[in-house]
């Protein structure tokens, strides 16, 4: 039977194929760069098409890229052939995967949510490890399975060394074809050695 996340997803992404390949890399990983160790291993969790893991790879650092979507791993792979070889994908519910211990440098995860992986993260990052994390607050109304509340994210890695936080605002475009506000928290933390 098909995932029902992926089945979302995958008719997503073959809808708007060339809007979702041509994405930016994620720009609280190219102001950050500075931090991710040169030939470290890193995570693109429910990476889409991999705009920010592509970005990695391209600079020297070995990415794994997951997602529940088929077609979004599809279309990342078309455009790596172009790019760089450094970067592997594979097909995965990341609701609540199993994860080896102490194993990765880096972890990126944006516009996904599921509070039980985080649990998965501080053990499958190596000690002094960084997580980049980043997703929408909950607007009055919506499902809080789905979004963060304010400072949830800064309280559930308090213990560890907080680098960034920041609740923004950004600009995202709506189905109607113009574009609205929505806020997002950011963190950057590392994991204590
Ligand atoms: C808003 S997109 C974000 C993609 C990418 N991280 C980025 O920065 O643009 C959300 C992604 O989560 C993936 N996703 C949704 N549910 C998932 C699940 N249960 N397991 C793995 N990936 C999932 C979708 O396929 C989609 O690629």
């Amino acid at each position: 039977m098909p995932h029902p996340d992926a089945l979302h997803w995958d008719a997503r992404y073959a809808c708007e194929a060339d809007r979702y390949s041509l994405r930016s890399p994620r720009h609280l990983i190219t102001s950050h760069l500075d931090l991710i160790p040169g030939g470290g291993l890193v995570l693109d969790a429910a990476c889409g098409t991999a705009s920010t893991g592509r970005y990695l790879a391209a600079r020297g650092r070995r990415v794994v890229a997951l997602d529940a979507s088929l077609v979004a791993l599809r279309l990342a792979q078309k455009k790596v052939k172009k790019e760089t070889p450094a970067i592997s994908f594979a097909v995965l519910d990341m609701m609540d995967p199993w994860l080896p211990e102490a194993y990765f440098d880096v972890i990126l995860n944006f516009y996904f949510l599921s509070r039980p992986l985080w649990q998965t993260y501080r053990r499958a990052l190596k000690p002094g490890g960084l997580l980049f994390f980043e997703t929408y607050l909950r607007e009055a109304g919506r499902n809080s399975a789905h979004y963060l509340d304010t400072q949830e994210l800064r309280l559930a890695f308090d213990d560890w060394e907080i680098i960034h936080y920041l609740e923004v605002e950004r600009l995202v475009p709506s189905r109607e074809g113009t574009y609205r506000t929505r806020w997002s928290a950011q963190l950057v933390a590392r994991k204590p050695e």
